[in-house]
């Protein structure tokens, strides 16, 4: 399922939060706020043969405190990279540097770009330009997170919950040889596909209804494949402790199968299929 605007609450301020999460409540151009493109809106062209293209963005400040909005940026597709990620940085580079967003490697590998587009979440990086001019592009961030500034979400409590999952191989023995790594078959090895792919970029987790509701007591699809990665490797020796961390009805029995996690994932992973393992090892 999309993860659209109209989904999106005003969420209240955990202690020791300086950002927050804001509903959209208006849209506007640039010729309305405070931070206009230098070029009227309009960047890298506009002339005959030019193929214009419509973004709205969320632009919010905390160091000029009001309602966050909706702004229009008009730039030419045909100077212009194909990815949303290249028209953010375009608009950057050329109409209002004030603009903020994160981005790292440009190739789907950091997951540091990952954002609302058009309502559905997905990596800028990765996801195309719709090349028809005549409708807009929308970008906001993440859902039901706390916004620090414009498209950057606070990921803390994120990372916080992968953390809680203790994602490091653990052993009561030595391995054969210290100091030697310790092997596993291909067939073991094969067991991890699907779940070492995970470039921990929340799209699942701020698509995930239950997500939404709990975020502070449901760990989320991604924290759950990551416990299942750990569960499943054959090298580690706590699985039994690891199940039992998370059994509870909270971290674990929030998911209801409804998988707009493993839709939302530009990866391919199925997050949903991890927890379903985690859930039958419980039995
Ligand atoms: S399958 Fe579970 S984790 Fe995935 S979206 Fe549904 S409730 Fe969330
Ligand atoms: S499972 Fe997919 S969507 Fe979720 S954090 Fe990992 S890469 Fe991102
Ligand atoms: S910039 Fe790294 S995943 Fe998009």
């Amino acid at each position: 399922m999309a993860s659209g605007l109209i989904g999106r609450l005003v969420r209240t301020k955990p202690a020791g939060l300086t950002t927050a999460a804001r509903l959209i409540p208006s849209r506007c151009t640039s010729s309305s706020t405070e931070s206009k493109p230098s070029s009227g809106g309009v960047g890298g062209g506009g002339g005959r043969g030019s193929n214009l293209k419509t973004f709205q963005i969320y632009r919010w400040n905390p160091d000029s405190p009001g309602k966050p909005e909706l702004q229009d940026y008009q730039i030419d597709l045909k100077d212009c990279g194909p990815m949303v990620l290249d028209a953010l940085i375009k608009i950057k580079n050329e109409m209002d540097p004030s603009l903020t967003f994160r981005r790292s490697c440009r190739e789907g590998i950091c997951g540091s770009c990952a954002m609302n587009i058009d309502g559905c979440n997905g990596l800028a990086c990765l996801t195309k330009i719709e090349g028809d001019g005549a409708k807009e592009t929308t970008i906001t961030p993440l859902p039901h997170m706390f916004v620090i500034k414009d498209l950057v979400v606070d990921m803390t409590n994120f990372y916080n919950q992968y953390k809680s999952i203790e994602p490091w191989l653990k052993r009561k023995s030595p391995g054969d040889e210290a100091g030697k790594e310790i092997l596993q078959s291909k067939k073991d090895r094969a067991k991890l596909d699907g779940m070492y792919e995970c470039i921990l970029c929340a799209c699942c987790s701020t698509s995930c209804p239950s997500y939404w509701w709990n975020p502070e007591s449901y760990l989320g699809p991604a924290a759950l494949l990551h416990a299942n990665r750990w569960i499943s490797d054959s090298r580690d020796e706590y699985t039994k402790e690891r199940l039992e961390a998370i059994d509870d009805e909270f971290k674990l029995y929030r998911c209801h199968t409804i998988l707009n996690c493993a839709r939302a994932c530009p990866k391919g992973l199925n997050p949903g299929k991890q927890i379903a393992h985690i859930k039958q090892l419980q039995r």
